[in-house]
């Protein structure tokens, strides 16, 4: 392992690559990037690299949200199958109709989607900034969110919205058990509940936070003497364990207590003999339809550029 750490970081200085990891990442990933974080956090430091090469630990959008960025770089993604059920949820030829339906309405849009729904939407959001970006809009915009309908109904309860929800969902946050918190809320009273925005609205009404990875780790950190029952995907841990080692953290279960569902299945594609290969024959690049490109870039500046407005 030790000898791989050491191959992958030899050929990341020759190429002047950065590696970039979502909090998702298996532990190995995350501790070998140079910088670990949010969708957001990732668009970010993709936008103002000065790297050749960006290796994206993370998903496909991830990766396509970075070349959308920097065009003229390399960005490969250790395994290209690395997918998104959320994205998925939301085709885009089917969303494109949706929104030609809807004359007068502003597309917000996850960013866990594909450059083919960002090249059809106004502005993209991430679960950091989504609520201030919402509310940035006078009360009676008419707007159509796109694809989380946990996050979108999530928002509309807290501005006080009536945006349009598209019916998508992520396979990861749909399946903890409401059941199985309380459970464990009665197993530790003291315990407080974390939750992302993607979860059901029944496990959200059960949180004491809810926020994006990056927020929720925040939370932990300025409050290390609680301890937490985390309802989002369970690498999130890693970083929380590793900055608040005090801290109890507990994992919130799924439904099927057989199957490792706080895990997401396409995030854990990636390892670090995927990340070694990929630096190694920079393959597993990814591509951007140049015009679909040219649309899709213009939603996510301006939400880096709202982003930057209100410090996030
Ligand atoms: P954030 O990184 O915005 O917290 O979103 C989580 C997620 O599901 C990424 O796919
Ligand atoms: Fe997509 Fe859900 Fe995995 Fe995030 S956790 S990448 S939303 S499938």
């Amino acid at each position: 392992m030790n000898e791989l750490i050491k191959k992958i970081q030899k050929l990341k200085e020759e190429k002047n690559a950065i590696i970039l990891a979502h909090y998702y990442q298996k532990g190995e990933i995350q501790d070998i990037a140079d910088f670990v974080g949010d969708s957001l956090a990732l668009a970010q430091w993709a936008a103002r690299t000065k790297a050749d090469i960006i290796v994206m630990c993370g998903v496909h959008f991830m990766g396509e949200t970075a070349k959308i960025l920097c065009p003229d770089k390399k960005v490969l993604v250790p395994d290209l199958n690395a997918g998104c059920s959320l994205a998925d949820s939301c085709p885009a030829d089917e969303f494109a109709k949706f929104v030609e339906a809807h004359p007068g309405y502003t597309v917000v849009s996850y960013v866990n989607t594909t450059a083919a729904v960002k090249a059809v939407t106004d502005v993209v959001v991430t679960s950091t900034n989504a609520r201030q970006i919402v509310e940035s809009f006078p009360k009676d915009e008419k707007i159509i969110f796109a694809p989380d309908r946990n996050l979108g109904n999530y928002i509309n309860s807290i501005t006080g919205r009536d945006m349009l929800v598209w019916d998508g969902a992520c396979h990861v946050h749909e399946q903890f058990s409401v059941e199985k918190i309380v459970e464990l809320k009665a197993k530790y009273p003291e315990a407080l509940v974390l939750a992302h925005p993607e979860c059901k609205s029944a496990v959200l009404k059960l949180a004491d936070f809810v926020g994006s990875t990056a927020a929720l780790l925040k939370y932990a950190i300025r409050h290390p003497e609680n301890t937490y029952i985390v309802a989002t995907e369970s690498g999130i841990l890693h970083e929380m364990r590793k900055q608040c080692p005090q801290t109890e953290f507990i994992p919130a279960p799924p439904d099927d207590s057989a199957c490792a569902c706080n895990e997401c299945s396409f995030m854990r594609l990636n390892t670090l003999e995927k990340l070694y290969e990929c630096l190694k024959n920079e393959s597993s690049e990814i591509t951007v339809d140049p015009e679909v490109s040219a649309k899709a870039v213009k939603p996510i500046h301006r939400m880096l550029e709202i982003s930057e407005k209100l410090g996030l």
